[in-house]
């Protein structure tokens, strides 16, 4: 079952390394515009449901990325599908920061950033909006007794499996074996249909290499990609 929000821990990083001046520059003035309003619970004590059809200029597809680190696969995705709209949630400031610039340099304008937990986001999205999910390279809490603080566990599969919509898909990228069991044995539980599962050099088709995939081929380990779809 999914935990009240006050209840909630998060364990991963929110500050890194010290920012470099320009990054600074990109969260002081380029933050506040794309972050996606009434996400937070001091924005929106209420937990009032997002209005979607606002959210973009046009209707279009809603697709969300969770942990987008330094941004590449958000920015890519977000030039590529022009027509699409995406909200990126990542906690982590240094990681924002790289994806603020990388922003400017695309300039890219069909996107959100919840800079944050993306539990709170999927609390105040209506049920069944959410076209696409990404989940690339997710925090692996190796020791066996941090398992249960993975993505793929009933809390935060619960709240994403509410806000999709019947047939949208859960993209999965990992380098971590027992990610993948445990993804393959909790996801489908929550209401997703496993459509494919492929190995290094066998992506998804639009997809861009991470910073954490790359980490992960240099130190040996083999990407895997897992699709699902949400049971509907
Ligand atoms: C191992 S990194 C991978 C980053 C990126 N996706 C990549 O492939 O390079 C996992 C990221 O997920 C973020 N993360 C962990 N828990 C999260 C949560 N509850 N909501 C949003 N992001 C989260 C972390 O801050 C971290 O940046």
């Amino acid at each position: 079952m999914a935990e009240p929000t006050e209840r909630r821990n998060f364990y991963g990083r929110v500050h890194g390394k010290t920012l470099r001046a320009s990054q600074k520059d990109y969260l002081e003035n380029d933050l506040e515009s794309l972050r996606l309003p009434g996400v937070t619970v001091e924005d929106n004590p209420d937990r009032t449901p997002l209005d979607i059809a606002t959210l973009f200029p046009t209707p279009r597809p809603l697709w969300v990325e969770v942990g987008f680190g330094g941004g590449e696969h958000l920015v890519h995705m977000a030039a590529l599908y022009p027509q699409v709209g995406i909200i990126g949630c990542e906690p982590f400031v240094n990681g924002i920061a790289m994806l603020l610039g990388k922003i400017r340099t695309a300039g890219v304008t069909n996107l959100w950033v919840h800079p944050g937990d993306v539990r709170d986001l999927f609390d105040v999205l209506p049920t069944a909006c959410v076209d696409k999910v990404f989940l690339n390279y997710p925090d692996p809490w190796p020791k066996a007794r941090h398992h249960r603080r993975r993505f793929v566990t009933p809390g935060y599969l619960a709240l994403l499996a509410r806000v999709m919509k019947p047939g949208a898909e859960f993209r999965v990228a990992t380098d971590i074996e027992d990610y993948v069991r445990q993804t393959l044995e909790e996801v489908p539980v929550a209401g997703f249909d496993l459509i494919r599962q492929t190995g290094e050099g066998e992506a998804w088709d639009d997809w861009i290499s991470t910073r954490y995939e790359q980490k992960a081929l240099r130190e040996g380990r083999a990407p895997h990609y897992l699709t699902f779809l949400r049971k509907g």
